[in-house]
């Protein structure tokens, strides 16, 4: 049965905001692998650089940044109350925070910067040796893990991604507005698919997924056919 048989490497990537965390996390259960978040890597480099003075005013001190990268250490823990691979950031767990508008608006910029990504990608890759991974982000079809078995693009309307966010943001009481939202949409997808430190694109054969109208469920079936048909 799924899950039983040779364990493959997925890689999601795709625009900001379209579910991709929340589909790889739910396809990694039901085949029993696990899950990386790797957006959620880079958010916490950000939020290393908020507290720490790195950024200010909305630019990134890149020198200091990459002069302080050996005293960052980004892991995953399993969570057993929420089920969730949770990032931790210098030995605390900071699953939440990284989610703030405040890290979102800020994020581009850090995941520019070579050695940043050189990093993570390096952990990236040492995460997935063995197989048996979902892995969501920019470049894991393209750079992190080129040779995955299965490679697959979300992507969704910008509107409807920011509806989405708007309304995940609000349940959990941040106050913010819908605009300010979708242009923080439009602007990550600009800069993710302009930068030149591996910037968003779909590899080659990467299998696109357009979710605008789409339920989880369907998208999970989508995805489990796949995996079954390999
Ligand atoms: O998936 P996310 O929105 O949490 O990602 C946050 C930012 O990190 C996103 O704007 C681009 C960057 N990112 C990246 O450059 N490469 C990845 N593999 C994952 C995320």
């Amino acid at each position: 049965m799924l899950g039983n048989e040779k364990k493959i490497v997925i890689a999601i990537d795709g625009h900001s905001s379209c579910g991709k965390s929340t589909v790889a996390r739910e396809i990694a259960r039901k085949l029993n692998y696990i899950f990386i978040d790797t957006g959620a890597m880079y958010r916490a480099v950000t939020l290393y650089c908020l507290r720490n003075h790195i950024i200010e005013n909305g630019f990134v001190g890149r020198e200091k940044l990459i002069a302080n990268l050996d005293k960052i250490r980004v892991s995953f823990k399993y969570n057993p109350g929420t089920r969730n691979n949770d990032v931790w950031l210098n030995g605390e767990n900071v699953e939440n925070e990284i989610r703030l508008l405040e890290v979102s608006q800020n994020v581009s910029p850090v995941s520019a910067v070579a050695q940043v990504r050189h990093l993570l990608v390096s952990l990236q890759q040492e995460m997935g040796k063995s197989k048996g991974i979902v892995m969501d982000g920019r470049d894991i079809g393209t750079v992190v893990f080129p040779k995955a078995e299965l490679k697959i693009f979300m992507t969704a309307l910008p509107d409807v991604r920011a509806q989405r966010r708007f309304d995940e943001l609000t349940s959990k009481g941040e106050v913010v507005s819908y605009e300010e939202i979708r242009s923080n949409i439009l602007e990550r997808d600009h800069y993710d698919e302009t930068r030149q430190e591996s910037p968003l694109r779909k590899a080659e054969d990467a299998i696109v997924l357009d979710n605008s109208y789409l339920t989880k469920e369907e998208q999970f079936d989508w995805i489990l056919n796949l995996v079954a048909k390999i």
